[in-house]
């Protein structure tokens, strides 16, 4: 009684402590063999949650130590409900408490409750006798007062549904005695209250009855035969009241417990000595026997301390005539470290999310030792480097914590290993492998491979042509991961820039949508945004920029002489002209690049071929000698002007020389130079043609001047003279640069000549008065040149 009060006031301190904890404690007192189905209480209720939250964190009973499936909650008020039948009997045997204890989990947050279910007596057994019936012989000299011990019946229920009180059914001979027993049990003994006479009575039967507490109350009932002796008798004596042993729990079989033992005072067969158990559980029976000649007790079965820390029985010494005396044996079993932890894993996170904090309680295991003390002491770690370690919670229980941040990208899973010993000795120990893996959280931008792109196009591409693929990686997983391409709005040459190339977004090729011209653009950049499917989406842009190649597309341009036909250009060669003097230049344009707008000049037809020569690149026509007298005065040249691109295109002009010395001449010249052409014309036709010339020759200016405004070349003026800057682009087609990025400079009057990086062009003022000096020689410096435009000429000679 005294411990299990000890027990009570223990359990209520536990109570106490783990409340202070972070466990709440429901505590729920139930009857035995209550019907499966029956409602023990509601859950939920009790813990202050809402049914909806108390499932939605995954509310589920762990049961933990207990094999035994008792209650479960129900799915839909949160319920407890017994589940199948609970016998306290079975369940606690003689224990004054008997409590069933599991635990209730609840996720997000981790939380632990214990809940216990105390199982109250009911008065569903009666109480029985070791043994049908008692035969006693007694001699028919007994005294009146003799006393004669019987066993007392056993009720396996507890507190007041045990026996309560005994009744001897009248019988004319024996009253009942009931005491309390030293050792806390009853001594039921019958006395002998009015002599026997073997003559009037050979044998007496009748009953005993042993009644419990219970409402109603339930009884049971033993036979007592009385036979009569004539001889005297002594029952057997115990040399101890009671027997007191104790064995570790790994004993072997056959050992020795302990050895009663008891004298009779008589000699033979009346003095020798039987023991037997007289009230033993069905449990210790199957562990220990008794020889009942020795009275050793000796191990039969497999001892547990886990299971039946102690046992109890009473054993009877009797002899030939049925006289008896009956002692306790008590046997202590002592705890050997036999068993080893084990770790339960209560709740564990099924994906922890990677940005979770350090410090996050990811589990919780509980492990359990069966054995006591030091034995039962655990301590528990968790081995290898992994971010993860325990913090102890409720007494056994332990919370798995994360200890660092984690990245899915670099580890997405670990397996844990949970290692507990005890303190034994020698110590057990057990491990737990635990899977923990982890949630991606949409953590990483998509990164693009380059960090700029770069496309390289040939004009007049077909639309719908690849320029290239950009291409990014996201390493988070599935969508948070998934890259998806696409432009942004921006504009070129004002127009948007989805006019010109479109992007895939699954695969990132960049398509132009319209054909380039080189002369009209010669690179843009777009902006490409690589974005994930998260929410919400991370993204990263990156550049692209698109070079478009030239193609020799354009012809050379001739920009002086102007286009045969359409007026008559006449350079006029002083007589006294020597060899090497620049007589006037071939001057072309190329609207291309480099090699494909290097031009190259050559004469190609001329009427002396000795007189003049151009300079390669440079246009300009020199005379290759002095000139003599003997020299024709019309010279006329046709010129070739091709660029160097694969394959060349080319231009020709013609040029018309007069050697002389003077203007006056020049109205001769048109005739000259008419002749020279159309030599069968007749003079009719020439005067027609000088008309018409003259007619159209304002017409033509202006047809030339609004053309050449057109030109975005503000530096060509043909009104009257030339000004070709001083300092023009070097010969070697320099305008893609060191980097390899063509100049975004728009350079359309890029080549006027090449190679001749000395000459200046000097604008001649005087010119304008459409006279010159009659001594006026051209100055051979090769600095500076004069020409003399035959435009002017012209409106001279109209006039
Ligand atoms: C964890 O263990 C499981 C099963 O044993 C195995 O398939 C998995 O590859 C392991 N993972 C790691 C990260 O070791
Ligand atoms: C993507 O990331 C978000 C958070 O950024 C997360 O909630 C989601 O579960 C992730 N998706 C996958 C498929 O992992
Ligand atoms: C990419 O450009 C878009 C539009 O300018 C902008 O909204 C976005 O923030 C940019 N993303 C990054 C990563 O710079």
């Amino acid at each position: 009684m005294k411990k299990d009060q000890k027990y009570l006031i223990f359990f209520t301190y536990m109570i106490a402590s783990f409340t202070n904890v972070d466990a709440a404690d429901l505590s729920y007192t139930i009857p035995e063999e209550m019907r499966p189905g029956s409602i023990v209480g509601n859950i939920p209720k009790d813990l202050g949650l809402g049914v909806g939250e108390f499932f939605k964190r995954k509310a589920r009973i762990d049961i933990g130590e207990n094999d035994h499936h008792f209650c479960d909650l129900d799915l839909k008020t949160g319920n407890c409900i017994i589940k199948k039948r609970i016998d306290r009997e079975e369940l606690c045997g003689e224990k004054m408490s008997c409590v069933l204890r599991f635990e209730l989990v609840l996720e997000s947050p981790l939380e632990l409750n214990r809940i216990s279910l105390l199982i109250q007596d009911i008065n569903d057994n009666s109480p029985i006798f070791p043994k049908d019936s008692v035969n006693l012989e007694i001699s028919e000299s007994a005294d009146r007062g003799a006393r004669y011990r019987v066993n007392a019946a056993h009720d396996a229920d507890i507190g007041h549904n045990t026996v309560q009180q005994y009744s001897l059914q009248k019988n004319g001979h024996f009253v009942l005695s009931v005491q309390d027993d030293t050792d806390g049990s009853k001594k039921i003994e019958l006395i002998l209250d009015k002599e026997l006479d073997r003559e009037k009575e050979q044998d007496l039967n009748f009953a005993l009855f042993a009644i419990d507490g219970g409402n109603p109350p339930k009884t049971g009932s033993v036979t007592i035969k009385v036979t009569v002796l004539d001889a005297n008798d002594n029952a057997p004596v115990f040399n101890q009241t009671f027997y007191k042993a104790s064995l570790p729990e790994n004993a072997q079989i056959d050992t020795v417990v302990a050895a009663v033992k008891a004298t009779d005072a008589d000699e033979g067969v009346n003095g020798e000595v039987i023991y037997e158990f007289s009230r033993i559980t069905e449990k210790a029976k199957k562990v220990f026997s008794l020889n009942s000649k020795t009275g050793e007790i000796r191990v039969i079965g497999t001892l547990d301390f886990e299971t039946d820390p102690k046992y109890e029985m009473r054993i009877e010494a009797k002899d030939g005539y049925g006289l008896s005396s009956d002692s306790k044996l008590m046997i202590d079993v002592t705890d050997v470290n036999d068993n080893a932890p084990i770790i339960y894993l209560k709740s564990i996170m099924t994906a922890i999310p990677e940005n979770a904090p350090p410090g996050t309680e990811v589990g919780i295991i509980n492990v359990q030792d069966r054995d006591s003390d030091k034995n039962g002491q655990v301590r528990c770690s968790i081995q290898g480097n992994a971010p993860f370690k325990l913090v102890p919670s409720i007494k056994n229980y332990y919370s798995v914590v994360s200890t660092g941040q984690l990245d899915r990208e670099l580890v997405s899973d670990y397996n844990i290993s949970i290692f507990a010993t005890d303190e034994g000795s020698p110590p057990l120990s057990s491990s737990k492998s635990v899977h923990l893996s982890v949630a991606d959280i949409n953590d990483n931008p998509p990164v693009f491979e380059e960090q700029s792109y770069s496309a390289y196009v040939s004009e007049n591409n077909q639309a719908g042509s690849t320029l290239c693929r950009v291409s990014a990686r996201d390493p988070d997983w599935r969508q948070n991961g998934t890259v998806i391409y696409s432009l942004l709005a921006a504009e070129v040459n004002g127009a948007p820039v989805s006019s010109y190339v479109s992007v895939n977004g699954d695969t990132g090729l960049i398509h132009a949508v319209r054909s380039f011209d080189y002369e009209q653009l010669r690179s843009f950049q777009v902006q490409v945004m690589a974005r994930d499917n998260g929410s919400p989406p991370l993204s990263s842009n990156v550049s692209v920029s698109v070079l478009i190649w030239d193609v020799n597309d354009n012809s050379p341009q001739i920009l002086y002489p102007a286009p045969e036909g359409s007026s008559f250009m006449t350079e006029l060669v002083p007589k006294a002209a020597h060899g090497g003097s620049l007589v006037s230049k071939v001057i072309a344009v190329d609207a291309d690049s480099g090699q494909n707008a290097w031009l190259s000049y050559h004469i190609v037809k001329s009427t002396d071929p000795g007189l003049f020569t151009i300079g390669l690149h440079s246009g300009e026509i020199r005379t290759q000698r002095d000139i003599s007298q003997s020299d024709s005065m019309k010279q006329n040249l046709i010129v070739a002007v091709k660029d160097n691109g694969q394959p060349s295109l080319s231009a020709t002009c013609a040029m018309y020389l007069l050697i002389s010395d003077n203007l006056a001449e020049v109205p001769e010249l048109k005739e000259i130079s008419y002749e020279e052409k159309n030599s069968k014309l007749t003079s009719y036709l020439i005067i027609a043609l000088v008309c018409v010339s003259t007619f159209f020759l304002t017409f033509i200016i202006i047809i030339l001047g609004v053309r050449f405004c057109r030109r975005r070349k503000p530096r060509l003026l043909f009104d009257g003279a030339v000004a070709i800057p001083s300092g023009y682009l070097p010969p070697n087609y320099a305008d893609v640069d060191g980097t390899g990025t063509l100049r975004s400079a728009y350079n359309y009057d890029a080549y006027l000549t090449t190679g001749s990086r000395t000459s200046d062009f000097k604008f001649v003022s005087s010119y304008n008065d459409n006279t010159l000096p009659a001594d006026q020689t051209l100055r051979k410096k090769s600095t500076d040149h004069i020409f003399v435009f035959p435009k002017n000429l012209k409106q001279k000679t109209a006039k």
